[in-house]
């Protein structure tokens, strides 16, 4: 079977197939990638950090102005039914609000009701091979947008720099691509969080430097406390990576993936059974901050 082949989908109030999921042309998250989304985690043991999701999805919604028809309550009633009809075992939530039906124009005032989507799929899994030796990056020529230009940390349905930059590291040979912001500084990777981990020391960029605030990110920013580490979320250069004892990424879908070398140089895997042991935390704390919805 193809990866997602098995993946459903809730929408106008029913589960089908995701692959026989259609929308209409004129919903402006197509015509414009107008909406906002939320990826997320479901365990054995529910919807892993349900109300964190729901609260960033909210934000986002408010930040562009998208409010459904029944409110956000109804969004997380569909994340839940889409949970049960996918049943008490690992997977991922893609769930989607767009600004809806509306003009060929892009006034989202002709839209006058928000479409909400709800996906279901496996997670993904990556190679035994992948995991020991780390991804190759590289660094991506393109810059993650300033605030004031579109604010990373709005979930929008506007991807297309988080695309290209994915694009550009297929095309270059690579696994996926670090991604600067406009001051050179790291703001993450393509779709994913960057963490090092240099002595005691568990560093992120902060999101003030281009970060979306992955819920991934801020659990293994706790679980490093737990540990013993000295976390922070600080301004971090390529330099930075070539100075770490392991440098990880971190996301919904993925978990956390080891960071094998970038621009051609070997990163450090000096701390890898540091990385293990937070994989191992992360594994058990996905159970205990999982709301159960069967
Ligand atoms: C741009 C971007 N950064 C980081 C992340 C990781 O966030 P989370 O851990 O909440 O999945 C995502 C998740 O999809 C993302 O799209």
């Amino acid at each position: 079977m193809k990866r997602d082949d098995e993946a459903i989908a809730w929408l106008d109030g029913e589960i089908v197939p995701a692959r026989e999921a259609r929308i209409p042309i004129l919903d402006h998250g197509f015509l414009f990638g107008d909406g906002v989304f939320e990826g997320i985690r479901v365990t054995s043991a529910g919807i892993f950090r349900l109300e964190d999701h729901m609260k960033r999805l909210e934000t986002a919604g408010r930040a562009v102005g998208i409010e459904p028809i029944g409110g956000f309550a109804q969004v997380r009633e569909v994340a839940c039914e889409t949970t049960r009809a996918w049943g008490p075992r690992a997977g991922y939530l893609r769930l989607i609000v767009t600004r809806g039906v509306g003009a060929l124009g892009i006034d989202p005032a002709t839209c006058p009701e928000p479409r909400v989507v709800c996906i279901a799929a496996g997670p993904a899994e990556l190679s035994p091979d992948k995991e020991a030796r780390g991804l190759d990056m590289i660094t991506s020529s393109l810059r993650r947008p300033a605030g004031d230009v579109l604010d990373p940390r709005v979930k929008s349905l506007n991807y297309l720099n988080n695309v290209l930059a994915k694009r550009e590291a297929t095309h270059r040979g690579a696994d996926d691509a670090v991604v600067l912001n406009s001051l050179g500084l790291i703001a993450e990777a393509s779709a994913t969080n960057l963490f090092v981990i240099q002595g005691n020391r568990l560093e992120t960029p902060p999101v003030s430097d281009g970060a979306l605030e992955g819920l991934t990110r801020r659990t293994v920013l706790e679980i490093g406390h737990d540990l013993g580490f000295e976390v922070a979320a600080r301004s971090l250069g390529r330099f930075d990576l070539y100075a770490a004892d392991a440098v990880f990424l971190t996301g919904t879908r993925a978990g956390l993936i080891p960071v094998g070398s970038l621009d051609g140089s070997l990163i450090s895997q000096d701390a890898r059974s540091r990385v293990r042991e937070i994989q191992a935390t992360f594994e058990t704390r996905q159970l205990e901050l999982s709301v159960p919805v069967h």
